[in-house]
């Protein structure tokens, strides 16, 4: 792997510079523009040809080293991001790869919420299950690399609790000292004690993701911080590696449909580039359309498609109970934008309401997830109504984070405690009688046998009435 084998590009004014040259913001001084990660062989979205002297990597031989690495005993070959490095030359040395063997997560199908959605095909790539439980851990191996390479001493990140919980462990694991700013009692307890469990300077700001990201950007170019917010370009290059790993698993055959639930909005274009280079490469003969979901409560992107064809966008106050995308004024909406043009996808939103059905569902079928990786789901059910998604086409959701994220969520829905009666009252009848089906609250019976037989038998009826 050689650094020198990549630049950065500003996706704005397409300035190329080498990845060494990059301010602390990681923003074109330019245009204020963020930046892709670029090889030789890259295909360049808006047209331009590659370098004359690129040569392709060639796709059989990719795949087989690709497959050859899984029954490697080495580190860098067993993280399901590393194992294809040959496409994210990064970092000049693999000594300094930092990984906990990322990646290499579930394909599960979802026959039961495929009903549901009204389609006959649905699959869920579950990145849920990384070593911290967030799809955040392979781009985190990724950029946190580069930091290590670069030898800086402290990194940094604003975060809804995903992105500091992975950042905290990567950065543990490396010998980095790491600071996390996180809106104060709006995060879910399972990642505010990641951060603390991993040893990192945990900073709840009196304030919403929005503000942390401010103070931070401002404190970056103050003192020696090496940024980890998806601003990063690394991060992305990490993050695009699901892609190829949900191809491989599907033996190449490439889905028509991917959907990815949206916040600060860089991921669904990492899987973009991801599938983008894949077909630039030759390794599949098209791109999936990626459609992007955000919550009602926290929908800056849906809305200025609605109100102005996407052409600035609209910031909002953010809230929604799915915290890890409450955010009003995503960094990356125009890179989402292009994925969104590029892939031939769309945006939607779901309410909270149908966020929490979309959870329930998903629980049910035994895979779990946390909320804000419910609005797939919810997502689709609208995009198969609107007739944007045919029954026979092949969907992928990917689940970015794991059910024990956030208990407190699906505690409180399983007891009918999320709602206020407002928010209850607005839901109707078939969908109050799919809730009443799915919710399992816990029951609280004496210790004697006799009583619990007894509950037993009632419980039975109740589901053969049902
Ligand atoms: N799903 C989960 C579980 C997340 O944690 C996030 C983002 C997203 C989806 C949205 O991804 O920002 O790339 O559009 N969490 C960030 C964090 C913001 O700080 O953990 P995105």
């Amino acid at each position: 792997m050689k650094v020198a084998t990549h630049q950065l590009r500003c996706t704005e004014c397409g300035t190329r510079i080498a990845g060494s040259a990059v301010n602390s913001i990681f923003r074109c001084p330019a245009c204020n523009g963020l930046y892709d990660v670029i090889y030789p062989w890259s295909s360049i979205p808006n047209g331009d040809t590659p370098a004359s002297d690129s040569k392709l990597p060639n796709p059989s031989a990719l795949r087989w080293l690709w497959q050859e690495r899984r029954t490697s005993t080495m580190p860098i070959d067993q993280s399901g991001v590393w194992r294809f490095r040959d496409l994210l030359p990064i970092v000049d040395n693999p000594e300094n790869v930092v990984t906990l063997r990322e990646g290499n997560t579930p394909l599960y199908d979802l026959p039961r919420c495929a009903k549901a959605a009204g389609i006959d095909w649905l699959l869920a790539k579950h990145q849920g299950m990384n070593p911290t439980g967030s799809f955040k851990d392979t781009g985190m191996t990724a950029a946190l690399s580069v930091a290590a390479e670069r030898k800086f001493e402290w990194v940094a990140c604003a975060s809804t609790g995903n992105t500091s919980a992975a950042m905290a462990a990567y950065a543990a694991r490396a010998g980095l000292r790491s600071i996390v700013f996180i809106p104060e009692g709006k995060i879910a307890w399972g990642k505010l004690s990641q951060s603390m469990d991993y040893g990192a300077l945990t900073i709840q700001l009196k304030t919403d993701f929005d503000g942390c990201v401010r103070i931070l950007t401002d404190l970056v170019t103050r003192f020696p911080i090496y940024l980890l917010n998806s601003v990063n370009p690394y991060r992305l290059e990490g993050q695009k590696t699901p892609a190829f790993e949900l191809l491989e698993q599907l033996e190449w055959q490439v889905p028509e449909h991917v959907i990815v639930p949206g916040g600060n909005l860089a991921n669904g274009s990492a899987l973009a580039k991801g599938f983008t280079e894949m077909h630039h490469l030759g390794l599949i003969p098209r791109i999936p359309r990626i459609s992007i979901i955000q919550a009602e409560g926290a929908n800056p992107l849906y809305r200025s498609l609605q109100e102005s064809g996407g052409q600035e966008l609209i910031p909002v106050k953010a809230n929604t109970r799915a915290t890890a995308i409450r955010i009003g004024n995503p960094a990356s909406w125009r890179k989402a934008l292009r994925a969104l043009r590029t892939t031939g996808g769309w945006c939607e939103q779901a309410s909270e309401q149908e966020i929490a059905l979309a959870k329930a569902q998903i629980g049910a079928e035994g895979v779990g997830c946390e909320p804000a990786s419910a609005v797939t789901l919810a997502g689709l059910k609208k995009l198969v109504a609107q007739g944007k998604i045919t029954r026979e086409e092949r969907v992928v959701l990917i689940l970015t984070g794991h059910t024990l994220k956030d208990s407190d969520f699906t505690i409180n829905y399983h007891r009918n405690e999320l709602f206020t009666e407002a928010e209850n009252s607005q839901i109707d009848a078939a969908q109050q009688a799919q809730h009443a089906a799915l919710r399992k609250p816990p029951v609280v019976l004496e210790a004697d046998s006799d009583i619990v037989l007894r509950e037993l038998e009632a419980h039975m009826r109740l589901t053969q009435l049902a």
